[in-house]
Parts: structure tokens; sequence; C-alpha cells
């Protein structure tokens, strides 16, 4: 299969139903690279015609031939194939997923690392999914089944290219679902080498398809199509909520990891090194680009000032690089639009607060999307850069007095993905987790991401959960049977 992945011309194709296939209207969108701002490869781009072949592909894939037939042992063995075929490919798929996206290269490793760590955690999972059997009546034997939810759209976005598909893909394939991935439009080059190794892991045609295209034009007519049965989607919270509506029309189920503008928290009495660390590390790595960011640091009265300067001077050591540099600790960001992006909230933040470091262009580079580590301080919690997702390397510090005061902030927002808490007062630190509204909370951390644990957010930050035994309920449905044992049941006659 490997041969097809690409047409003479070497633009990418679409894996459908098995196969790589040419889109239906011909047309191709190019992929950059950040770094360089210029393209490094050209993939055909899918629209609704294409959306409906890949679903209907997935469609009969679900209801007949070789899929149904596999056992919860077929599903895992798939997964542990996949699995392996990602450790071995591991450098190449760093490579292109570093290249692509702008994040450093030792970064994307460990994205990779972990993607093949998913596909044997769901691939172990795939064995325990057991049913219930239920207390009824002494007359009559009730069980839970538990059952794939059907043909899944699986829609990702660019931060975390292939790491967010597998999130998704290795439950799905674990609970017996097919499913059509639609990578996000600026990094569609990993989920296709993906792609290329599912013949040889023992995937049947059809159950897993990836097809590539904008979110207008590929990504709604897939959570429109009446074959479908549920969307999983990471991105913005804008695009949730369209996605919430557009899926009302066919009650899918829907489950939504969105943005967040996620608290850092850190009181006087916490280790000094490793808070201004921890609050460095939580809203600059992959430059800023994360869901879980640690955009709002809260600093307690007592140590505000000089736990800014400290944060100041250190951020400027923070080496902004190339993304094959091992050094490099910060790529440009992934795109010319998430670069003006971020570009326009740095000037409203300089209207809306001070800046201790960073702010704009780092000089030392002529082409590349790069973005200083930015430090706003002395920001009101009010103030837009406090408000709204960035997505990209700018830290807001906002002071605070007492404990109260700082979950009151903290809480003030219309985000609960994720929150962090730093202090050596274990009372204080639980009660503070025991308030904060969010779905990930670290203490004396931020951003470890365990495969095995709940992963999703409160509020406007999403619905459901991803990984550990809660990603695999995401893809299931429960069937209760009633099995009588009374032969003269109904004694109505
Ligand atoms: P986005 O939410 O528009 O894109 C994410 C994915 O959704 C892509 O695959 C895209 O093609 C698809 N999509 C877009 N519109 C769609 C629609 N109407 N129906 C179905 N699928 C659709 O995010 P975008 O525009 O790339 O970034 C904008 C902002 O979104 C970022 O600055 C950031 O704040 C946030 N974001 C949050 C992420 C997270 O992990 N929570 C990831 C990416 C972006
Ligand atoms: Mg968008």
């Amino acid at each position: 299969m490997s041969g097809n992945i690409r047409t003479a011309a070497g633009v990418y194709r679409q894996f459908i139903d098995g196969e790589w296939v040419d889109n239906q209207t011909g047309t191709s969108f190019p992929v950059y690279e950040p770094a360089t701002e210029e393209v490094m490869a050209r993939v055909m781009e899918a629209d609704s015609a294409d959306v409906d072949r890949a679903v209907r592909a997935a469609r009969r894939a679900f209801d007949s031939g070789p899929w149904p037939l596999k056992t919860p042992q077929d599903r895992a063995q798939i997964l542990f194939k996949l699995a392996a075929k990602v450790r071995a490919e591991l450098p190449k798929l760093a490579e292109i997923e570093a290249l692509n996206s702008g994040k450093p290269i030792v970064e994307a490793e460990g994205d990779i690392g972990a993607v093949a760590e998913i596909f044997e955690y769901y691939g172990g999972l795939a064995t325990k999914i057991p049913g219930m059997v239920n207390p009824v009546s002494a007359n009559a034997l009730s069980l839970s089944l538990r059952e794939p939810v059907g043909v899944a759209g699986l829609i990702v976005p660019w931060n975390y290219p292939l790491l967010m598909a597998s999130w998704k893909l290795a439950p799905a394939i674990a609970a017996g679902c097919t499913m059509v991935l639609k990578p996000a439009e600026q990094t569609p080059l990993t989920a296709l080498m993906l792609a290329d190794w599912f013949e040889e892991a023992g995937l049947p045609p059809g159950v897993v398809n990836v097809i590539n295209g904008y979110g207008e034009s590929c990504g709604a007519p897939l959570v429109e199509h009446p074959m479908v049965d549920k969307i999983a989607f990471t991105g913005s919270t804008e695009v949730g909520k369209a996605i919430t509506r557009s899926a009302a029309d066919t009650l899918k189920r829907v489950t939504l990891e969105l943005g967040g503008k996620s608290p850092n928290i850190f009181f006087a009495d916490a280790d000094w090194e490793a808070s201004v660390d921890g609050a460095l590390f939580g809203v600059f790595i992959n430059q800023g680009e994360v869901c879980s960011a640690g955009s709002r640091i809260l600093v307690e009265k007592k140590i505000y000032s000089r736990f800014v300067e400290a944060m100041a001077e250190k951020a400027k050591t923070i080496k902004l690089g190339p993304p094959m540099d091992r050094a490099s600790k910060m790529g440009p960001v992934v795109s010319k639009d998430q670069y003006d992006r971020v570009q326009s909230y740095l000037a409203i933040g300089k209207t809306e607060a001070k800046v201790a470091s960073g702010g704009g262009r780092p000089k030392e580079f002529d082409k590349g999307y790069y973005i200083e580590p930015t430090i706003f301080y002395d920001v009101d919690n009010s103030a837009r850069i406090a408000r709204e997702e960035i997505f990209g390397p700018v830290a807001t510090v906002i002071a605070f007095e007492d404990e109260g005061d700082a979950i009151r902030i903290a809480n003030d927002t219309p985000y609960g993905l994720a929150a962090a808490v730093w202090s050596r007062d274990i009372y204080r630190a639980f009660r503070v987790v025991k308030s904060l509204r969010a779905g990930i909370v670290w203490v004396n951390h931020m951003q470890p991401t365990c495969t095995e644990a709940p992963w999703g957010g409160y509020k406007q930050s999403g619905v459901g959960r991803e990984l550990g035994p809660w990603g695999v309920e995401e893809y299931l449905e429960t069937k209760q049977v009633y099995i009588n044992l009374d032969e003269k049941p109904i004694g109505w006659y």
C-alpha cells in the first residue's frame, strides 16, 4: 500500500476503505513548515462528497464484514501492532511532527512516545470491558451489554497532532467502533503516515478512514452526516459550540475537549525555585499552544514583586530556536494565522497591563513564526488577556491577597479545564483543590498528563473525559437485556 500514499506529483491522498484514493474535485492544499514559512507538502482537500464516501466506508465496515466479528483480543492485537510500529518509526514521526507544528524535536519525541503508550494502554483495555448482571427479580436475568457506539467522527487540532488523534483512535478501536479521522488542516502529515500502517496492523478496510480538509468544508459535513453516530472533537470552544448545535439535528453523541484559561496558583510558602520554573513551564511549554496552559499565574501579594522579577529573569534564558535543534525549548507557533492572533493579543495586553519580559518578535529570526515568551503583570482578571484563550507564549500574572481571594479569581472564568496550586501546606493545598472548578488539578506541578487518568473540562472547557477507562466509555453504548425465566410469564388472560 505504501507506494500509493502520494500521487506522482507528490500530493498526499486520502485513506478511505483501506486504500489511498484521490479526492473528487482534484484540489489540494499546502502544508507549511512554520520555522521557514515554506511549503513542506501538499495534501488532497476533502469536501462533503469525500466525507460522504469515507463515512459510508466506515458505516459498511461497522454494519458488516470482518470487523464486527473481531474479538476484543483481535482488537487488542491490532492496537499493540500499531504501538510497535509507532515506536519503530518514532524518529521519523517526531521529525515530521516537529517540522510541521514548530514544536522542539525533544518535545515531539515525547509526544510520539506517548502515542505508542496510548495504543498500548487501550490494547490492554480492549479485553477488559465487561458488562454486568443487574440485580432484578428472581424470574429474570437482566444483563447490561457494552456495545460500540457505531461510526465515530474524530476531529483534532494542530498543537499535538498525532497525540490528539491517538487519544480518540485508540479507545474507539478498543470499543469496536469504526471511524473517520479529520486531522487539522495545518498538520495532516503524521496521521497519514499512521494510516499507511493500518493494513499491516490488521485493521480491516473501512474501520479507520483518514481525510483532510478545512473546518467548514470537511469538518462540518462530517458532523452533519446522518450515518455518523458520534463526534469526538478537540479544538476551540467556539467550534465546540457550533458542533454541539449542528449535532443536535441527528442527536449524535458529542464529546468535546475545548479551550482553557487555567490558573496556576502560587502561595508564599511554596518551594521558590520549583515555583518559578513551574510558572514558566506551565505556560511556555509547546510555545503555549496547550489547552491546559497555565496562562493565569496567580501569586500571593507577599511574594508577588519578587516572583514577577524572577520569572522575567528566567524567561530571558528560554532558548527559542528551530524545531530540529535539540537545544531549542520553544519553536515558532504553528501558522501565520496563529502568529497574527497572538500578536494581536500582545497589542491588547500592552494597553491592559505591564510587560515584564518579551512582548514581540525575537530579533534573531528573519523568518518563521517566532514569538518571545511574554509575561504581562499587574493584570486584572477582567482584562481580555486574562479572560480569552490566547494559545501562544503569553502569561498573565495576577496578584491575590489570601486563599479565599485566590479561589475566587481562579474560578472567575468561563473555562474549567485545568488548574494548579503550589504550597507546602497540605491543608491549604487540598482545601484549594476541592474549591477549584476544573477537570484536572495539579499540586506542586503543572502539565503532567497520564494515559491512565481522566482528562477533560468543567464548564465551557468541554464535555466528557478522555484517557484511562473514561476514554473508552465515551465510545460505548449500554444495551439492557431482559431474559425471562418464568415459563408462564404473562398470566394476564
Ligand atoms: P479550531 O477549533 O477551528 O480547529 C480545530 C479543528 O476543528 C480543526 O481540525 C478544524 O479543521 C476543525 N474545525 C474548524 N471549524 C469546524 C467546524 N465548523 N466544524 C467541524 N470542524 C471544524 O481551532 P483553530 O482555528 O485552529 O484555532 C483557533 C483557536 O482555537 C486557538 O487560538 C485556540 O485558542 C483554540 N484551540 C484550542 C485547542 C485545544 O486543544 N483546546 C486546539 C486548537 C485550537
Ligand atoms: Mg478555526
